[in-house]
């Protein structure tokens, strides 16, 4: 009987003291919550768009940007350029961008506002390792064929100077484009366009 008396009040007092850990838990776990619905000034420029002056980038060269942490390759594209591209159309997976993630109002094909300049995202479609810049004509390591391109290391995945992911690659589609606009002849801005300026 006053064992009975003991456990019932022993009982109680854990019930309560649960209870109290169970309130302090709950005000912890809403202060992180809260804390997401304001996001830092940190975080609010990591997605804010950025102005690049592409003027001074010569024919044939590439400068990469950052934008939301991800590089942005922007080449300057010439006569040459442009020709090799219609070229290697029969060989790309995907030419006109169907599957690959674009904006419409990017040429489907060239994959660009302008002919001359490419802006794309600079991560493989495959595993989202840093493609790299291999503008030369059949060097000795990547064939004959080779009229210019972005050779990806991890898996060898190979794309055209438009970012068109070959056929049969380890990558399934385009380097995305992202949103982008002229805000001057020779001033892109990446993260931000016509429609949502
Ligand atoms: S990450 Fe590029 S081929 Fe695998």
């Amino acid at each position: 009987m006053s064992n009975d008396g003991v456990n019932v009040g022993r009982r109680r007092f854990l019930v309560a003291a649960t209870s109290v850990v169970g309130a302090a838990g709950a005000v912890g776990a809403a202060i992180p919550f809260v804390g997401s619905w304001a996001p830092s000034a940190r975080a609010r420029a990591a997605g804010a768009p950025v102005r690049i002056n592409i003027g001074k980038i010569e024919v044939g060269q590439q400068i990469v940007a950052e934008w939301r942490g991800q590089p942005v390759f922007i080449l300057h594209r010439g006569e040459e350029i442009l020709n090799n591209l219609e070229q290697v159309e029969p060989r790309v997976a995907d030419p006109n961008s169907e599957d690959s993630a674009q904006p419409e109002y990017v040429d489907p094909k060239l994959r660009s506002i302008k002919p001359e300049y490419l802006v794309v995202v600079g991560l493989c479609t495959h595993l989202g390792c840093a493609p790299s810049f291999r503008p030369e004509v059949a060097p000795a390591d990547l064939g004959g064929d080779w009229l210019g391109g972005y050779f990806c290391p991890c898996h060898g995945s190979r794309y055209d100077l438009a970012g068109r992911v070959y056929r049969a690659q380890p990558a399934p589609l385009n380097l995305p484009v992202p949103p982008h606009m002229y805000e001057t002849d020779s001033v892109i801005i990446i993260g931000v366009d016509e429609e949502t300026a």
